[in-house]
């Protein structure tokens, strides 16, 4: 009969602590919470990445059906969980003081977090572009076979890639005589003309110049247009402010503007997941580096990086998801949103009740 422990190899687990202040001969209280607190990090990093890849794996193929969108979700707001968890372990190390870990810092180097393979995966998994990275040869810190596990993690499709592929595919947007970016933009600019409309008549009762609520508008307005003409659209992917392709990015919007309609609503609260998981992410380095501040300062970090300069510029730059997360600055309330014609607002629902 299969025990505890044999089953949670404990004995391997509990014996994979050595702290190295021991082996130099100055034992350092604190460096077993340092271990410890970096190997359960380590842990759910692995659960991260089995449930990511899980949902990669469910969304990548020709058609997905309604239950796997289902599943996605749960597993992501299960990462979501974990990575909170995570942006609160830090109060662990916090537990130690600065100079507590100034006791057995110095037996550590050169090992450095920039050594976490998993992490790197990670970052790739999630589908973190290459010319947003910080640090350009992050691959070189990896020993070869770890080197090895990060190539292979390139070759797959990532979470970003099978979200904008499955968004690709979403049908419902158009039939022959509606399109659905075509209505969209008319009640953008309907609305923005209102707007302009208020900025005037209140500018005039108290005899103010509407020159600059104007030009705001304006700006809003081809920001707006830049969505839905495709020329300009593509010169935002060829800048990489947009990394999303236009069809998926409008899709996106579609699901966010009819999600009540109820085949939507597990499909925008994915989209609504993943955004999360994005925040969820750069809430991770944003903590790691005031915890990285609190114990070293300005010191430069073992792995040979400015330390929280650079950590704050990661924090900064790495987004995966903005492209999702800025489409709230493209809706429109639901009091302006264009009806659906019948009949895609009857495939939208599982009762045919609203004819
Ligand atoms: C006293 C505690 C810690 C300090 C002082 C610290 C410091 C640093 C510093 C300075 C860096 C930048 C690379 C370098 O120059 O070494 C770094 C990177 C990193 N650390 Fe920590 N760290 C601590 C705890 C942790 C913990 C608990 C984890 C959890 C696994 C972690 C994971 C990482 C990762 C993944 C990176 C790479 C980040 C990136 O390049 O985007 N660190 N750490």
């Amino acid at each position: 009969m299969i025990k505890y422990s044999d089953y949670l190899h404990l004995d391997t687990l509990l014996n994979a602590q050595h702290a190295e202040s021991e082996k130099h001969g100055a034992p350092a209280h604190d460096e077993l919470l340092f271990i410890i607190t970096h190997q359960t990090f380590e842990l759910w990093f692995k659960q991260v990445l089995f449930e990511v890849g899980s949902v990669i794996e469910e969304l990548n193929r020709p058609y997905v059906e309604e239950w796997r969108v289902g599943t996605c979700l749960s597993r992501i707001q299960r990462v979501n969980t974990i990575m909170e968890h995570l942006v609160n372990q830090f109060g662990l190390i916090e537990t130690m003081t600065p100079g507590d870990f100034m006791d057995f810092r110095a037996f550590l180097n050169p090992a450095s977090g920039f050594q976490s393979a998993q992490w790197r995966i990670l970052e790739r998994t999630l589908g973190l572009p290459e010319v947003k990275r910080v640090l350009k040869n992050y691959a070189e810190a990896l020993p070869p076979n770890e080197q090895e596990k990060l190539a292979d993690s390139t070759k797959g499709p990532t979470l970003f890639s099978v979200i904008e592929s499955w968004l690709e595919k979403m049908p419902f947007m158009e039939t022959e005589s509606y399109a659905f970016w075509e209505e969209y933009r008319k009640a953008v600019q309907a609305m923005l003309q209102n707007d302009r409309d208020e900025v005037i008549r209140l500018a005039e009762a108290d005899n103010n110049d509407p020159a600059d609520a104007l030009r705001q508008i304006d700006l809003n307005e081809s920001g707006f247009l830049s969505l839905f003409d495709s020329e300009q659209y593509n010169e935002l992917l060829e800048k990489g402010s947009r990394k999303m392709s236009q069809r998926a990015t409008i899709s996106a919007l579609f699901i966010s503007t009819y999600r009540d309609y109820p085949l939507l609503q597990v499909p925008y609260r994915l989209l609504d997941a993943v955004i999360e998981l994005d925040q969820r992410v750069s809430q991770w380095r944003f903590r790691h580096t005031m915890m990285v501040t609190r114990m070293i300062g300005m010191r430069i970090g073992t792995g040979g990086s400015s330390g929280h300069e650079y950590l704050m510029q990661t924090t900064l730059r790495q987004r995966i998801f903005d492209d999702l997360t800025s489409l709230s600055s493209f809706m429109i309330p639901r009091s302006a949103t264009p009806h659906l014609p019948t009949e895609i607002s009857s495939r939208l629902q599982f009762v045919n009740e609203f004819k």
